[in-house]
C-alpha cells in the first residue's frame, strides 16, 4: 500500500543507519512508510551522524576460525564495564552477521582482498581484526548511499514517502498513551501532523548539547526529548562516550574531524608533547584498550600536564593517507600532514550509550513507539560502547522494528491528540537555554570526568531556563537539547559510583554490581523522588560479568 502524505504504516522520524534500514524492510515487507528528516531535500541524510562514521562495522566473519559471536560478546562486555544486558547483547551481535549480508545485497561496497574477501581492521577493546570498512575510513558514507540507493525504488513506487525539512515536534498519543503518529513542523512553519500506528525513533545521539563534538549539527538530542515528552523511560544517560582522539584546534566548536580509532589499530601511537606514550601501564591492551580507558588517559595526561592537547603519531602508519582518506583530509585541513606531523587531539563528545528504554524488537515502554540507533537504549553498549559496534546495532534494530511495525499494520490510529502529559503550548513555547551556554556548562560539567559541584551547576542552568517561544527549528531543538542536558546531569548526579564513561571524581569507585534506573519525566507511578523532573520508576541490579 502507498502512503497517503499523512497516514503511513510506520512513521520513521531520522534518516540515519536505524532508520533507513527499518524503512527498506518494512516497505519489502509490504508497509507504507513516511520518513521525517530535519536533512535537506538535496541531501537528506546530510545531518546525521552515520554519515561521518569512520572506523566501520563490527561483525563477527562466520567463516573465521579465529573469531565468534561469543568473542565479540565477550568484548563488548569488556568494554561495557559491567551494564551491558548479555542477552540482549547476543542477540544483537548474533544478527550482526545477516544484517551485513542484507547490506551488501542491497548494494554497499566494502574494501576487499582481490579475492573478494572483505578487509578487516581493529579498534578498541576488540581483540581480534573483524571490523569491516568502506573507503578507507568512510564507511558511515557509504552505508548512507547504499541504503538510499536502495530506498530509491520503494520511494518511486510510493510505498516510502520522505518528508525533508520536516522537524517532528512530539509523538501523538491517543487517550490510552498509544503512539498514533507525530506532530511536525515542515520548512515554511506549517504544523503537519502524521498518522501511523507504529512510530520509530532514529534520531541520532546528543553530541551537539557540548561545546565540541564529533556529531553534526542535527545531533541534538531531539529523540531523547520527544521519548520524554510522550512519557517513555529512558536509562543510561549519564554514560556520554568520549571519543579519545577528536581532532584539536585551539578554540573551536561544534562539529570536530574525528580520527578513527582503525588508525591506532593500524599502528599508531597515543603521546605527550614529548613523544612518551600515554597509555603504557594503563591497561594491557594499550593504546586500543576500551574507549572510555583511553579517553580518561587522555583527559588525565592533559590535566596533570596543564596542556590543551595531546598528540596521535600515525607517521608509521603504512600508506597513511591512502588508507585513511576523511582522518587525512581534516588533519591538511588545519595545515598538517599525518604523514610527517603528529596529530593534535583532545577526547571529544561522541556517543550517548544510553536513551530511551526498548526491548528486543526496539518496542518503548509507549504502546506503538519504538526507538533504534543511538536515541535507543537496547543494553548492548552497558556504560561504554565498543567501538563500530553502533552501525551494526542500528542495522539489527532497524530491520527488528520493521518486522514489530508490520505486525501492527491496521491498528487504529485515529483519534488523534498530542500526549496527554503535555499541553498544546509545547508545541510553541519550552523552556530553552541559550545554545552556547547549554553547550559550554555541559562541557565544564558533564565531561569526561565530573562531579557532584559541577553537575548541579548545569542542573541549575537548566532549571533556570526561561520559557521562550519556540519560532524556528533551532528553537526547538534547543528546548530539546536543555531537557536533555537536564537529563543527563540528572541521571549522573543519581549514579553516585564511577563506571565505564561515568567518571566522578567525587565518587571514583565502582559498586560491586551496576544498578539500572529507568527515568521519566513526572513519572506519577514513580517509587523514588526526582531530581529536577527525572523520576527513577525501576531500579534492577545488571547481572553482567565485569571482564577484565
Ligand atoms: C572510530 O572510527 O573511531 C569511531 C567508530 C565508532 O564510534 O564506533
Amino acid at each position: 500500500m502507498a502512503h497517503d502524505g499523512n497516514r503511513a504504516d510506520l512513521v520513521v522520524v531520522g534518516a540515519g543507519v536505524a532508520g533507513l534500514t527499518a524503512a527498506i524492510h518494512a516497505a519489502e515487507l509490504g508497509l507504507s512508510v513516511i520518513v521525517a528528516t530535519k536533512g535537506s531535500r538535496r541531501t537528506p541524510g546530510s545531518d546525521t551522524s552515520t554519515r561521518y562514521a569512520q572506523g566501520g562495522i563490527a561483525v563477527v566473519d562466520p567463516t573465521d576460525p579465529a573469531d565468534s559471536v561469543d568473542a565479540h560478546l565477550a568484548d563488548t562486555l569488556a568494554a561495557g564495564a559491567g551494564h551491558t544486558d548479555p542477552l540482549a547483547a547476543r542477540s544483537i551481535l548474533a544478527d550482526g552477521p545477516d544484517a551485513v549480508a542484507a547490506l551488501i545485497a542491497w548494494g554497499a561496497r566494502f574494501d576487499a582482498h582481490l579475492d573478494g574477501t572483505l578487509l578487516r581492521t581493529r579498534e578498541g577493546g576488540h581483540s581480534v581484526r573483524r571490523i569491516i570498512h568502506a573507503g578507507g575510513d568512510a564507511t558511515g558514507a557509504e552505508v548512507e548511499r547504499s541504503l538510499w540507493e536502495a530506498l530509491r525504488p520503494h520511494m518511486v513506487s510510493g510505498r516510502v514517502g520522505v518528508r525533508a525539512e520536516t522537524m517532528v515536534i512530539a509523538v501523538a498519543t491517543d487517550p490510552e498513551g498509544r503512539a498514533v503518529g507525530v506532530t511536525a513542523r515542515d520548512g515554511t512553519g506549517r504544523a503537519v501532523t502524521i498518522h501511523a500506528p507504529s512510530v520509530l525513533l532514529a534520531t541520532g545521539g546528543i553530541g551537539q548539547i557540548y561545546a565540541a563534538t564529533t556529531n553534526p549539527e542535527g545531533s541534538m538530542g531531539d529523540g531523547v526529548a520527544l521519548a520524554l515528552r510522550a512519557g517513555a523511560a529512558v536509562a543510561d544517560l549519564e554514560f556520554v562516550q568520549f571519543h579519545p582522539t577528536m581532532l584539536y584546534t585551539a578554540g573551536a566548536r561544534g562539529r570536530r574531524t574525528l580520527i578513527s580509532e582503525a588508525v591506532r589499530g593500524e599502528g599508531a601511537r597515543l603521546v605527550d608533547a614529548a613523544g612518551v606514550s600515554i597509555t603504557a601501564g594503563v591497561h594491557p591492551l594499550g593504546d586500543l584498550a576500551p574507549r572510555d580507558v583511553v579517553a580518561h588517559a587522555v583527559h588525565s595526561a592533559m590535566t596533570a600536564s596543564a596542556r590543551s592537547c595531546m598528540y596521535l603519531d600515525a607517521r608509521d602508519v603504512p600508506d597513511v593517507a591512502q588508507r585513511f582518506p576523511t582522518v587525512t583530509a581534516g588533519v591538511r585541513a588545519i595545515g598538517l600532514d599525518p604523514r610527517t606531523d603528529l596529530i593534535p587531539i583532545v577526547p571529544g563528545a561522541h556517543y550517548l550509550c544510553g536513551g530511551v528504554v526498548t526491548g528486543e524488537r526496539g518496542d518503548t515502554t509507549v504502546d506503538g513507539l519504538f526507538a533504534a540507533g543511538e536515541v535507543a537504549r537496547t543494553g548492548l553498549h552497558g556504560a561504554n560502547r565498543l567501538a563500530s559496534n553502533s552501525l551494526l546495532e542500528g542495522l539489527v534494530m532497524g530491520r527488528r522494528v520493521a518486522q514489530a511495525a508490520a505486525d501492527r499494520a491496521g491498528v487504529p490510529t485515529a483519534p488523534v491528540g498530542c500526549s496527554p502529559r503535555f499541553d498544546a503550548e509545547m508545541l510553541t513555547r519550552a523552556a530553552r537555554c541559550d545554545r552556547t551556554v547549554l553547550q559550554d556548562a555541559m562541557s565544564a560539567g558533564a565531561g569526561v570526568t565530573r562531579d557532584a559541584a559541577g553537575l548541579a551547576a548545569v542542573a541549575d542552568l537548566v532549571a533556570g531556563a526561561p520559557v521562550r517561544p519556540l519560532r524556528s527549528f533551532a528553537d526547538v531543538a534547543d528546548a530539546a537539547a536543555t531537557m536533555v542536558a537536564g537529563a543527563v546531569v540528572a541521571a549522573a548526579l543519581h549514579r553516585d559510583e564511577s563506571r565505564g564513561c561515568h567518571r566522578r571524581a567525587d565518587r571514583p569507585l565502582t559498586d560491586p554490581v551496576s544498578r539500572l534506573d529507568w527515568a521519566r519525566i513526572g513519572d506519577p507511578d514513580a517509587a523514588t523522588p526526582g531530581i529536577d523532573g527525572m523520576h527513577w520508576v525501576a531500579a534492577s541490579p545488571v547481572e553482567s560479568p565485569v571482564v577484565a
